[in-house]
């Protein structure tokens, strides 16, 4: 959402800048120019859809392609039956890559019954050879593909699409690239997402994430700031910053910074509400967040520390480098110096080689550090990964049996945690009208919970105290005090 995008001034008949973000610029020009003939030819304004598959960088990523559809005139249609659909998809778990071709058959359809429909495919799942090929085999129809290291070209390869008749594909390998200040369009206006860095490093055994987003790229902190800043101004309150592992943020930068020095930094921009970030390594959590996060109230008190599993022998197969007891400790550690804080966790079950005594570690420590929510994952076996060629892999009912036990336990707990602030008063970004109930507002409070209360729909994107008066299980019914934060 920067309104300084000046698309109708840029000279067409000069060839294309060679630098970053210029020639972007360039190109959203020229494709503006052929979506308005293709909105006059067709007596209508053209529409888009952009589906998300993945996680919060993958959606953030999502409001970039936004951003630059927006800006070169087309319009949301909220439904795939739209003139411009693109898929921005996942490919952590196998069941993430079957979604989108099952629904890629569906589109094919769509697009015999509309001339001027196209199709674009992006994200993780192109970084992938055996994806490409399967989609020059078998899915002709698509026009455009391309991955997570070339995104910042799409207004590029979209006027290449427009041009040509055959499938557009331009996939990188990697890149050492952070191209910055192509427009967004958010979500939701009063918060945001804010990358920090991309890519990771610690090639944990099961995971395709490092094949698949490349080498560890932190942004720098002035552009970051800046970023925020900007954002505040257009009317954010509530920032997210995103990394793989944000723990490792600003080592490999010129000038070194800790992850701790940049939140306590985005901390003291004037007009920002509150600060989350996700995710968190355990690995590399230092003591200097802890303390960061302890005495600045504009930080969530929400920390999403993925445990993956409660066996110290798994952990090493998983290359995750901490022990079961070195967690606990730093769970410990961290309920100590911020007890009010929410922890949650991502656990993999059936990982190669998990027996019953590994399992029943997982179990203790979901009993011992008490997460107030926790994503649970069936082990699914990504090619590539170490983990693929490990022998021993679970059999499916030993996984679901597991996976089961896990959830029951995990939701008994999740269920306490969430009821322990029944009675108390807590501070709500009021996010959207409730689904079910047009007179209640939805809220989500700084440990992640949300609430539904009545109240006007003008409050949304606002800071509103409300007393928590019922639990119902996973969220909160509730009563607004009173408004805290004007516009
Ligand atoms: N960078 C984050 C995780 C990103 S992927 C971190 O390290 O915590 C999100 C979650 O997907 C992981 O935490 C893990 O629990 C799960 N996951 C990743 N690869 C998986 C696989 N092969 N099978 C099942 N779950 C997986
Ligand atoms: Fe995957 Fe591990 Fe990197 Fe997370 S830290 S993205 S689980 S390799
Ligand atoms: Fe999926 Fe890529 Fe995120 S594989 S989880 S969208 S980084």
């Amino acid at each position: 959402m920067y309104h300084n995008l000046d698309l109708d001034h840029i000279d067409l008949t000069q060839e294309p800048p060679k630098e970053e973000p210029a020639r972007q610029c360039y190109f959203m020009a020229k494709a503006k120019k052929q979506v308005s003939a293709m909105c006059e030819a067709a007596g209508r304004p053209m529409t888009f859809h952009v589906e998300t598959f993945g996680c919060q960088m993958n959606a953030r990523d999502s409001e970039k392609l936004t951003g630059i559809l927006t800006a070169v005139g087309y319009v949301p249609s909220g439904t795939e039956t739209a003139d411009f659909v693109i898929y921005n998809t996942c490919t952590v778990r196998e069941n993430a890559n079957r979604k989108v071709y099952g629904r890629l058959g569906k589109l094919k359809r769509l697009k015999e019954e509309n001339p001027y429909m196209r199709i674009a495919l992006c994200g993780c799942m192109m970084q992938e050879s055996h994806v490409v090929e399967k989609l020059r085999d078998s899915y002709g129809f698509v026009d455009l593909v391309f991955g997570t290291h070339n995104i910042y070209q799409f207004a590029q390869l979209f006027c290449q699409a427009l041009e040509s008749d055959a499938m557009v594909v331009e996939i990188w390998k990697d890149t050492d690239r952070i191209v910055e200040d192509l427009p967004a369009q958010r979500k939701y206006p009063f918060k945001s997402g804010v990358n920090i860095m991309f890519g990771c490093n610690n090639f944990c055994s099961y995971c395709i994430v490092p094949y698949v987003r490349g080498r560890e790229r932190s942004r720098s902190p002035q552009a970051i700031l800046e970023e925020i800043r900007k954002l505040v101004e257009d009317g954010v309150v509530e920032v997210m910053l995103l990394g793989q592992n944000v723990n490792s943020y600003g080592k490999t930068l010129d000038q070194p910074i800790s992850f701790a020095k940049l939140l306590s930094q985005a901390a003291e921009i004037p007009g920002l509400e509150r600060i989350r970030f996700m995710t968190s390594h355990p690995k590399d959590l230092s003591d200097e967040l802890i303390q960061v996060m302890a005495s600045s109230d504009k930080i969530c008190r929400h920390l999403h520390l993925p445990v993956q599993s409660g066996s110290t022998r798994i952990l090493d197969k998983m290359n995750r480098r901490y022990t079961k007891e070195s967690y606990l400790d730093l769970a410990a550690r961290i309920k100590k110096a911020i007890p009010d804080i929410a922890l949650t966790t991502d656990i993999i079950v059936g990982f190669p080689g998990e027996t019953e005594e590994d399992f029943q570690d997982t179990l203790d420590v979901v009993r011992k550090v008490r997460y107030s929510s926790a994503f649970t994952f069936q082990y699914s076996k990504r090619s590539g990964t170490p983990a693929a060629a490990m022998e021993e892999q679970i059999s499916a009912e030993v996984v679901q049996d597991r996976f089961d036990r896990l959830l029951t336990l995990v939701q008994d707990i999740a269920r306490e945690e969430c009821a322990v602030w029944e009675g108390t008063t807590g501070k709500a970004l009021v996010e959207q009208v409730n689904h079910q109930d047009e007179s209640l507002l939805t809220g989500r409070l700084g440990n992640n919970l949300l609430v539904h209360f009545p109240g006007e729909r003008s409050l949304i994107g606002k800071i509103v105290d409300v007393h928590l008066t019922e639990c119902k299980g996973f969220y909160y019914m509730g009563e607004m005090i009173e408004w805290l934060y004007h516009q």
